[in-house]
């Protein structure tokens, strides 16, 4: 693990709240993320992990909070506008256009970064034509990172499970992200699948990516996570090292009580 707690905070959430309906699926949650780190958010099902994604994302409007991303406040009111300020994310029910093929997939990441963007992609202007072979070439090189360049040709919806989560990393990789979030990407995959997720989470941390990441796998998380918070009933009931969390008595209440399946 990275000891980063003096490096530079990348993203600062404070007091973000989120109500749907009668029901309030965040309280005042709030988590400093600083370079270089995996940062982890876990809690039982329906805690409020995604939600909090969502918000910070730019999918839900949250009722309140406020946001800092490398140092300069945002707001996250739009999906494409939190991508160009530097999140990327996958999700849990993952995203994929299934009938192009995985280098496609990644090209559509990249494409938040070019100067003719997702219209001149769309309308293959000139502009974009000058640009696609060398999109194309790092769209490759992403596909390899992250173990799956061998599919590059393959639609995305012939890959196995594991594979297609590893495809929205390397999709989220494209943006050149200050934040990568992966919404349980360990979710359907055997032991052997995990031990290459854990290393590829690893590999960027190593290569000075920061990352947020929600799993189940409670196990995985602990030795992954510079830092979590967990989550329970949408509020923040810890927040610490991994060693401080797994010793927390809300923590092991909120796992192993009534009412909650464990994980
Ligand atoms: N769009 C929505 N409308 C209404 N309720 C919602 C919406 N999104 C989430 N919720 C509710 O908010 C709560 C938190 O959901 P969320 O998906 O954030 O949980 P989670 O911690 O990601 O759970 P899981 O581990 O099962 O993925 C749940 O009770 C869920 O039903
Ligand atoms: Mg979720």
């Amino acid at each position: 693990m990275s000891n980063s707690t003096q490096s530079e905070i990348v993203l600062e959430v404070k007091g973000v709240s989120k109500r749907f309906g009668g029901l309030q699926a965040l309280s005042d949650v709030g988590i400093t993320i600083r370079k270089g780190q995996v940062y982890g958010l876990i809690g039982p099902n329906g805690a409020g992990k995604t939600t909090f994604f969502n918000v910070i994302t730019g999918l839900y409007t949250p009722d309140g909070g406020t946001f800092q991303l490398g140092g300069a406040p945002y707001t996250p009111t739009a999906v494409h506008e939190v991508a160009a300020a530097g999140i990327a994310r996958t999700f849990q029910n993952i995203r994929l256009f299934p009938e192009m093929t995985a280098l496609e997939n990644v090209m559509v990441g990249r494409h938040v970064r070019t100067s003719s963007g997702l219209i001149g992609a769309i309308f293959r202007t000139p502009g974009f034509k000058a640009e696609e072979a060398a999109i194309a070439r790092r769209a490759q090189e992403l596909l390899d990172y992250v173990g799956i360049g061998k599919y590059a040709e393959f639609k995305a919806r012939t890959l196995s499970y594991g594979d297609q989560r590893r495809l929205e990393i390397a999709r989220a990789l494209a943006t050149d992200p200050k934040l990568i979030a992966l919404d349980e990407p360990a979710a359907g995959m055997n032991a052997t699948e995990k031990v290459v997720l854990r290393e590829l989470i690893d590999r960027i941390r190593k290569d000075g990516r920061t990352i947020l990441i929600i799993e189940h796998d409670v196990k995985l998380m602990m030795g992954l996570c510079d830092r979590l918070t967990v989550l329970d009933y949408g509020k923040q009931i810890a927040e610490g090292t991994a060693a401080e969390v797994q010793r927390n008595e809300k923590v092991i209440e909120a796992y192993l009580g009534a009412g909650h399946k464990a994980h």
